[in-house]
């Protein structure tokens, strides 16, 4: 159970695991086995339903709890007064722990946008949270939240893969001293098949999601692909010591575009940009 080294941009290790749609044993083995392979970085959401599991799982592994880096959200429907504080201190009941970084899920109603922040900042100030960050806020909302924030903030998580063009988001985020996270690094496997990206690969003897995961670190951008398979969280962690020659890295980076998105819910219409 040795941890794999590994940058940690902003404090955050650079390779973590995915837990959606992992539910009841199938998480708690996934987290197991991740951090059996020395993964130290495990993503988690209220939403997901299943922070108990990764709590269990966590404490079980019999590491120092320090060494794991847990993140979990704050679901849309506790991001409001009267529920938020509650529904941490349950998250932090259910994780048996504080978090290591408490993000807002999704961006909070324009008109709750400041109040939103100001309670994911009074977690912290309990304690429920070592970290503060976001995710899915556009350029705007980051910019403004940072504002909020005071410069706190120390992430955003956002969709990110060779198939959407987030370069606006990872501008924004390096101005404002924000790390950004990719969640569906494989686009759910949709990245693994372009030519582009296959050709690569079979250069380089590796499988196509060692080439994607590669790309997305490469630029200092964390990431937490979700697998529950032995084979592939190791070669999930092989991405780690690949290196992408500047071409290679250009001719991925233009296979995206602003319509590549995997996840857009009905509730995020029209707040993408800017
Ligand atoms: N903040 C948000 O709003 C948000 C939204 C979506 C997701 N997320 C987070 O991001 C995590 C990852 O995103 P995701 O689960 O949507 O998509 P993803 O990680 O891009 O794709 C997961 C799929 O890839 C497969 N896979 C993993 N490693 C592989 C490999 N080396 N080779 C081939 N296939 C591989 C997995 O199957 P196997 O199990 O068979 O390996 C699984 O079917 C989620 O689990 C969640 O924690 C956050």
């Amino acid at each position: 159970m040795t941890a794999i080294s590994m940058p940690a941009p902003g404090g955050i290790p650079l390779l973590g695991l995915g837990t959606y749609p992992l539910m009841g044993e199938d998480a708690y083995r996934a987290v197991r086995m991740a951090l059996d392979l020395g993964i130290r970085h495990i993503d988690t959401a209220q939403m997901y339903g299943n922070e108990r599991e990764i709590g269990r799982a966590v404490a079980s592994s019999g590491l120092p709890r320090g060494d794991v880096f847990v993140v979990t959200k704050v679901d849309p429907g506790n991001v409001g007064a009267s529920r938020f504080a509650a529904s941490v201190a349950r998250s932090v009941e259910d994780l048996g722990c504080p978090a290591d970084l408490l993000l807002i899920h999704w961006p909070p109603a324009e008109d709750d946008f400041d109040a939103a922040l100001d309670r994911l900042m009074a977690e912290r100030a309990k304690g429920n949270t070592r970290a503060i960050g976001v995710s899915n806020f556009s350029p705007a909302m980051m910019r403004r939240a940072q504002q909020r924030c005071g410069g706190t903030l120390v992430n955003n998580q956002v969709e990110f893969h060779p198939l959407l063009d987030q370069n606006a988001v990872l501008t924004t985020a390096r101005e404002q001293g924000m790390v950004l996270s990719a969640y569906s690094p494989l686009a759910r496997g949709a990245a693994l098949k372009p030519a582009a990206i296959t050709a690569i690969a079979s250069r380089l003897g590796r499988p196509p999601s060692e080439v994607v995961l590669r790309w997305i670190m490469q630029q200092g951008v964390v990431a937490i692909p979700m697998t529950t398979k032995r084979e592939n969280a190791l070669s999930n962690i092989a991405a780690l010591t690949l290196e992408l020659s500047s071409e290679a890295m250009a001719a991925i980076s233009a296979l995206g575009t602003r319509q590549g998105r995997t996840i857009n819910p009905s509730w995020m219409a029209g707040r993408w940009e800017p």
